[in-house]
């Protein structure tokens, strides 16, 4: 009768053990779990993002000229857009180390998208609307930056800036000074009330 009660205790207390050890052994997997979903929800959240506020339009090449080419998404674009800041090209948004963003952290992204300011210091000329980005909130913002880092890197480098008054080759759309009510309007106009 003792033996009896002794091995059903015996067993009884293997078994809890072994149950403890499984819980505490299975929580880190777990854990590991709810982060990775986290971070894939954060990324299809900055695909989404990304994808509603036009980044491909200009960084994607072929979309502004109706044929896409998503096999080299956001690598970056040879249309020159030329105004009175000189002539800007969309740069290589993947993460490609030598030619993308790759060497960027996701504050640094964050940074720029908001402020328009890279992290070398330089500031974004347009027609990047970074204006427009000033109000993501930190989650939406570093909800892109982690999308635009898990983007497959590929190597395209945009070509330079060119200076005002300098000749550009290429595809160029031309944006003459703006006038009449395009005009820059600072300071506004005495008496304007609106
Ligand atoms: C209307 C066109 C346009 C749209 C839309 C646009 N960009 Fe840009 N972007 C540009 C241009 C042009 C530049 C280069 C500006 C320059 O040379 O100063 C640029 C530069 C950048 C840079 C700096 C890259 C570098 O290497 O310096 C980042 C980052 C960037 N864009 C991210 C984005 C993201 C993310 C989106 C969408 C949320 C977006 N852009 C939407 C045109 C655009």
């Amino acid at each position: 009768m003792r033996w009896t009660r002794l091995i059903a205790l015996l067993s009884l207390v293997v078994t809890a053990t072994a149950a403890i050890l499984t819980l505490v052994s299975a929580t880190p997997a777990r854990r590991r779990h709810v982060a990775a979903t986290s971070t894939a929800t954060k990324v299809k959240r900055g695909e989404y993002l990304a994808t509603v506020m036009g980044c491909n339009d200009c960084h994607t090449p072929g979309v502004l000229f109706g044929a896409p080419d998503f096999s080299r998404r956001l690598s970056g674009s040879e249309l020159g857009w030329k105004g009175p800041w000189g002539v800007t090209f969309a740069r290589n948004i993947t993460p490609d180390l030598e030619t993308g963003i790759g060497k960027w952290s996701e504050a640094e992204i964050v940074k720029t998208l908001r402020t328009g300011q890279r992290p070398d210091g330089s500031v974004l000329l347009p027609p990047m609307p970074y204006q427009d980005f000033a109000i993501l909130t930190d989650q939406d913002a570093f909800a892109i930056a982690a999308y635009l880092k898990s983007i497959p890197p590929i190597q395209h480098r945009s070509p330079d800036r060119i200076p005002p008054g300098q000749e550009a080759t290429g595809s160029i759309l031309v944006f003459p000074a703006p006038g009449a009510w395009d005009a820059p309007r600072t300071p506004p106009p005495a008496g304007d009330k609106k």
